[in-house]
């Protein structure tokens, strides 16, 4: 676990170093080679009072031993003059202790302003000053380690310390906010609420527990937690008697006491009360974002319309952005409108579109399915949805700082709606170019939504696809902007009668694991602490991995996976899926619109809202089309079919040899355009158009016309046509060898 903690070139200021758990951290810091400044007022514990004794005789018991150390005098209300002596005495400030404290214990009603003042005066406001004072070198420095002393007098409460307890748990709030404002500057901030015999406690602690329960057994804690190998930040740990433990918040589930159409009343909240209170399934909650977030979902399913969204980040209250103003984190609208965003490129193969058709649902299990997977297939195809790949790298730059007027980070998005519009399938491979452009910032009040507008071209400069996200940025709204957009795509409500055709397929626990890998990285969809710290109980899945699931389900239903039928697609996300659920695809059908709406099966939780696909052609029955067998006459495989019934007459026996039944489908442009039937289990044997009466083939032969003439021809080697996929086997496909003896005179089977 690596060697010995070492704090050489380090400087560490210790408040309150004089004596007790101050005098043991300045000792431990300065032994292990950092140069201290021992700060201590030395007045009494009521803090009355002051001399420089305290202060020097550390000072002396540290260079006794060789160690750098230095005294100052000040109160820590003066936090200045404190990190006044770092600077001169040694040149910087890297690590602050804040430690100093008094007590002034008296029942409520009894504390004074001045009990009141003088508490919060040594241990919230002199901690923020010293901090403040050594918080810009820090920063200069990108390094900084701050301690703040807690109790669990404030965490708890304490008879008798009112005043005290107040003024600790303000520690922790500010230690909390320092270690946010920190993490970019690498500035960590922790707090302790330690116990230790010192003269604070041995007015309340027998005089046995004060011996025993040595400041030694808490220092190394405060060592630890400020090394510079220690990034942890924003903890609160209890310590003691040398055992040491984290603490954190805990919240019920909770319950909303109200509903779009009954107000919340007293009434309700009695009535919600046993569930506002049961802790049988509670969350840590770590941040505000979490709780500005859940506030959201609620007021997106009881009051619609404030955005929702489950495709991006986790959220974070921000503060708000002022249109055009300078700030140095949001969004500067002028700017961003008017940003010309550089042309990103995408370089695809087979490969990426078939892992992301992978990603998406597509199995090997449904053989209508194999164009997608294979890329031998002769009608391979990239699934529509595809689109988003070259379109999100477009607009990456948006949460990079890559866009002027833009800056905010990736813990305040959501992803709220997408828009997608394609012109001409993919081809099975290509470099795609797209362009993005901020088509719309708008004032949702809990939020602004930008609207990204992308059109991406391929190599011949042939525009194939358009997408529009809808990205809210939580807490940056109330910029006095329009309430609504011109430019976004509407959503849609699906009619209001049963759904038409439905589709539930269960999603792999390993999903958002997959879809991540097809380029978006974001960590809330497969590291649980960060979920966690976005208000999720687990990684969710990736909003546009559902899009590509309901747009798999409408294609398939209602395009027969016939790629060049989808024009548009519109969805809004409401609520996320967690993977290993099951997505639940309702659909209507109304002339070319496919409307669509998803839910989790599960949980009953509707998940994607507002949906549709438009068709460039209207599907004739709004049901799978049916393989048909009437177009045959054009086909030459027809002549080869009935050439070979003859066979059955002239070569007796042979049917008898296969003993098998095989099925063709004869396919044009990808469609299956007829149907015929070797079926060698009966009598002689028999050829016929259409599917097997026997039921069901043995094997089947997917083929095209032209493939097939020049198979039984002998142009084509079969196990070539299969490995190429020119010809497809379903079935038992040992058996298609057989099949060489039917057409052993003209084949190479
Ligand atoms: P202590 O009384 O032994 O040490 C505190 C030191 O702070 C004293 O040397 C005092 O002169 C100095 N000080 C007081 N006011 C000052 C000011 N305005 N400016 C500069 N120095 C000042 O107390 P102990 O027990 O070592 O406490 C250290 C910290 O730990 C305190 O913040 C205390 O509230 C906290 N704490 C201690 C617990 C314990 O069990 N000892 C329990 C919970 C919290």
């Amino acid at each position: 676990m690596g060697g010995p903690l070492r704090f050489d070139g380090k400087v560490v200021l210790v408040t309150g170093a004089g004596q007790g758990l101050g005098r043991q951290y300045a000792l431990q810091f300065a032994e292990r080679g950092a140069a201290v400044v021992v700060n201590d007022l030395g007045g009494s514990f009521k803090g009355e009072g002051q001399s420089t004794r305290a202060a020097d005789t550390v000072v002396e018991e540290i260079r006794a031993k060789g160690g750098k150390a230095v005294a100052n005098y000040d109160s820590v209300e003066f936090g200045e003059k404190l990190v006044e002596t770092a600077i001169k005495e040694f040149g910087r400030i890297d690590i602050v202790i804040n430690n100093a404290g008094i007590l002034r214990d008296k029942s409520f009603a009894r504390i004074s302003d001045l009990d009141w003042d003088l508490i919060h005066k040594v241990h919230l406001r002199g901690s923020f000053s010293v901090s403040r004072a050594a918080w810009p070198h820090m920063r200069k420095n990108n390094f900084g380690r701050i301690i703040m002393t807690t109790s669990v007098a404030g965490i708890f409460g304490n008879f008798g310390q009112a005043n005290y307890s107040a003024a600790k748990m303000g520690l922790v709030g500010l230690s909390n906010t320092l270690s946010l404002e920190g993490k970019k500057y690498n500035i960590t901030c922790n707090a302790i609420a330690p116990t230790a015999g010192s003269r604070l406690t041995e007015t309340v602690m027998p005089p046995e527990l004060v011996a025993a329960l040595k400041p030694e057994y808490v220092a190394p804690l405060v060592l630890y937690l400020c090394h510079e190998g220690t990034q942890d930040t924003g903890g609160l740990f209890e310590v003691g008697a040398g055992w040491i433990a984290k603490l954190r918040w805990q919240r019920t589930i909770g319950a909303v006491c109200r509903t779009s159409t009954v107000p919340m009343t007293p009434e309700s909240v009695r009535d919600q009360w046993d569930k506002i209170t049961d802790f049988s399934e509670a969350i840590h909650p770590v941040s505000a974002a979490e709780t500005t977030h859940h506030l959201i979902g609620v007021l997106g399913e009881l009051d619609g319309g404030t955005g929702g969204g489950t495709g991006g980040g986790k959220q974070a209250s921000s503060k708000p952005s002022q249109s055009g103003g300078g700030v140095d984190d949001g969004i500067n609208i002028e700017a961003a409108m008017a940003a010309k965003i550089k042309p990103t490129q995408y370089v695809y193969t087979p490969k990426e579109a078939i892992l992301y058709a992978l990603s998406v649902g597509y199995t090997t299990k449904d053989a209508d399915y194999l164009k997608f997977l294979y890329e031998g297939a002769e009608d391979f195809s990239v699934v529509p949805s595809f689109a988003i790949l070259a379109s999100q790298n477009s607009s990456v730059g948006l949460f990079s700082g890559g866009i002027p007027g833009i800056n905010i980070d990736i813990t305040k998005i959501l992803h709220g709606e997408q828009y997608m519009e394609l012109y001409k399938p993919f081809a099975p491979s290509g470099t795609l170019t797209s362009q993005a452009r901020i088509a719309d910032i708008v004032d949702k009040g809990v939020g602004a939504l930008i609207v990204i507008d992308v059109e991406t071209f391929d190599e011949h400069k042939e525009k194939v696809a358009f997408n529009q996200s809808a990205i809210m940025v939580v807490g940056a709204g109330g910029f006095k902007g329009a309430k609504s957009s011109e430019v976004l795509k509407p959503m849609m409500k699906p009619p209001a009668r049963a759904p038409d055709a439905s589709i539930a397929e269960k999603t792999s626990v390993d999903q958002a694991a997959l879809y991540r890998l097809t380029g978006d990285r974001n960590p809330l969809h497969i590291d649980p602490s960060f979920a966690a710290m976005g208000g999720f109980k687990q990684p969710i899945l990736h909003g546009m991995c559902s899009f590509g699931f309901a747009t798999r389900h409408v294609l398939k239903t209602y395009a027969n996976n016939d790629v060049s039928k989808i024009k548009a697609i519109k969805v809004r996300f409401s609520k996320p899926v967690l993977p290993g659920e099951t997505i639940h695809t309702d659909m209507w059908k109304e002339g070319k619109r496919i409307y669509f709406q998803c839910k989790v099966a599960e949980t009953g939780v509707v998940v994607l809202t507002g949906a549709y696909v438009d068709l460039y052609e209207e599907a004739g029955t709004g049901e799978i089309t049916t393989k048909s067998s009437n177009s045959s006459m054009a086909l030459k495989s027809e002549a080869i079919f009935n050439a070979i019934v003859e066979q059955f007459k002239t070569r007796k026996g042979v049917a008898k040899k296969i003993n098998s039944v095989f099925g063709f489908e004869i396919t044009q442009d990808g469609k299956t355009v007829a149907e015929w039937t070797a079926d060698m289990k009966t009598g002689e044997g028999s050829i016929y158009q259409g599917g097997p009466k026997s039921g069901k083939a043995d094997c089947t032969i997917v083929i095209s016309d032209d493939n097939f003439v020049d198979l039984v021809s002998g142009k084509l080697n079969g196990q070539q046509a299969f490995m190429t996929g020119k010809m497809k086997l379903k079935g038992n496909i040992m058996l298609a060898q057989k099949l060489g003896e039917l057409f052993k005179d003209q084949s190479k089977l």
